[in-house]
């Protein structure tokens, strides 16, 4: 609770910044979209990319240990079903994706929070706050351009997730909700990526 209240008041203020730097650097050049929208997209970039490699934290298997773990059981089927297909990518509306993104994002934050109760209840260590932390960066962020395009933030659902009784299931659950969040970002960047150039956001 400490960590959330301490993000939520220093977003804006590194937001704020973001902004004007855009401001000052593209005020000269071709017509763009709306500044303040491509400067939010601009800040999800790097959060993505730090959540890509946070994502391994999540499990502290080594790689041969990993091969135990990836063919095993059936898995959490609450974890987002991303959409993969051309479609989706040919033609995304710019409220639809980011409605998305913030539901996905939700889900990650409530699957890493049972994670973490898991871990902790059959004794395995937590090292993954960063991930927790960078989850809710992110989801400020997206919850800010839901706002600058006056889109209403959607409502999430709220699976019921199983109690873990096992070390064996908490390890495999880390291990698959590593492995989909690392999924998941590399699909944002590429829906983000198309967004930008959606929106007309000045290259960089
Ligand atoms: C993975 O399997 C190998 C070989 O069966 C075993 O030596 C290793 O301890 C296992 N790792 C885990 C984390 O269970
Ligand atoms: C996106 O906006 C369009 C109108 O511009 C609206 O028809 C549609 O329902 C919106 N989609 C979502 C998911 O909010
Ligand atoms: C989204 O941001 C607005 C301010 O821009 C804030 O009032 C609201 O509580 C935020 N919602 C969530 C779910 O974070
Ligand atoms: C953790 O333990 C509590 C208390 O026994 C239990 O209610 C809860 O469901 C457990 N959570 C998980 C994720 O296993």
């Amino acid at each position: 609770m400490a960590d959330d209240s301490v993000i939520q008041d220093s977003t804006p203020c590194l937001l704020h910044l973001l902004l004007l730097a855009e401001l000052f650097v593209h005020s000269s050049s071709r017509p763009a979209g709306s500044p303040s929208l491509c400067g939010t997209f601009r800040a999800m970039v790097p959060q993505l990319e730090r959540l890509m490699t946070l994502s391994e934290t999540l499990h502290d298997l080594t790689d041969d240990d990993l091969l135990n773990f990836s063919v095993v059981g059936h898995g959490l089927s609450s974890l987002p079903n991303i959409q993969y297909d051309a479609g989706y990518f040919n033609s995304p509306k710019v409220n639809a994706s980011l409605s998305q993104l913030y539901v996905y994002v939700q889900s990650f934050r409530l699957h890493v929070d049972w994670l973490k109760t898991a871990k902790e209840n059959v004794s395995l260590s937590w090292s993954a706050e960063d991930v927790r932390t960078g989850l809710l960066q992110l989801s400020n962020l997206i919850n800010t351009s839901l706002h600058q395009i006056s889109e209403d933030v959607p409502q999430s659902p709220s699976p019921s997730l199983p109690a873990v009784s096992t070390t064996f299931e908490a390890l495999q659950s880390s291990v698959e909700i590593s492995q989909r969040l690392q999924a998941f970002c590399d699909w944002s960047k590429r829906v983000l990526r198309r967004l930008q150039r959606q929106s007309r956001c000045p290259k960089h």
